[in-house]
């Protein structure tokens, strides 16, 4: 007797680049935990990012620069237990890459080795062409992030658009296509002007994800907590909001609260 398993089509970074190739945008979401992955990755979603961006939204930093690469391989390795098809990509964190391509090796594979990550992603360009170089020698797929780097913050000052000035926009060019020549499989393009984030989208044969980088990319990636409405403070342009979790979970636990007080809950059906 012969059991036939169900084949999953598991998303891979060559699938990612057949997209490109066909014109099929690419859906790209944050996720740290895993119930919500297992949500997202259950609705067709082709890319998680376990981003740094937890550092805001899950610790309450003010900035992604004090996540530790420990926690992050926590969120990750929740998240890779979750996911049957989506491809797991996870955000080297500030520190952990910039100072030699050894230590970046070091902290990829501990990525993708403790957490069973599938790709790893990187902030800059040519500042870390070594790190990312290695880090792909070691058979690591690597995805680029440009733009605005919100780990370099403290040197830009601001979260506003990047690169509207020729010089900047100039510079993002050459890192894009640098990124792609070291044999990264596709970029981050973040905050950026939309007719910028579209050139460099046509002058790349891999694809670029935009977040506030207009529609002329090949994909795009919003932060999870941000799309539901679970954070109402962050209201970016480009952020569309899809649901007003802050409203649903305020209305179900005042409703919850309200009902324990009142000794209604729980009820001779709910009680053993
Ligand atoms: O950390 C993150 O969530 C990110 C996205 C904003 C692209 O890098």
């Amino acid at each position: 007797m012969s059991v036939h398993k169900q084949e999953l089509k598991k998303i891979t970074t060559h699938q990612l680049q057949e997209m490109k190739n066909r014109g099929e945008k690419i859906a790209m979401l944050t996720a740290y935990d895993y119930s919500m992955a297992k949500i997202i990755d259950g609705t067709g979603i082709d890319v998680i990012l376990v981003g740094d961006s937890a550092s805001n939204v899950m610790a309450g930093h003010e900035t992604t620069l004090p996540i530790t690469l420990d926690q992050m391989i926590y969120h990750a390795a929740s998240v890779v237990r979750a996911v049957k098809r989506a491809l797991v990509v996870v955000d080297l964190p500030f520190g952990t890459y910039q100072g030699s391509s050894g230590e970046a090796l070091r902290s990829a594979i501990r990525i993708m080795k403790e957490a069973g990550a599938h790709a790893v992603k990187l902030e800059g360009g040519s500042e870390i062409k070594d790190s990312v170089e290695r880090i792909l020698s070691a058979g690591i797929p690597v995805m680029g992030h440009l733009g605005l780097t919100p780990q370099s913050i403290y040197k830009f000052g601001t979260y506003t658009v990047r690169a509207k000035e020729e010089e900047e926009a100039n510079k993002l060019m050459k890192d894009a296509k640098l990124l792609q020549d070291c044999g990264c499989f596709g970029i981050v393009l973040e905050k950026i002007p939309a007719t910028l984030a579209k050139k460099v989208s046509l002058s790349l044969h891999i694809p670029t994800i935009g977040i506030g980088a207009g529609p002329d990319v090949d994909g795009q990636v919003l932060v999870m907590q941000d799309m539901l409405g679970i954070n109402k403070e962050f209201k970016p342009r480009f952020l569309r909001r899809y649901a007003d979790l802050h409203a649903v979970i305020t209305e179900a636990v005042v409703h919850y609260v309200s009902d324990v007080k009142a000794k209604e809950f729980p009820s001779e059906e709910e009680k053993y």
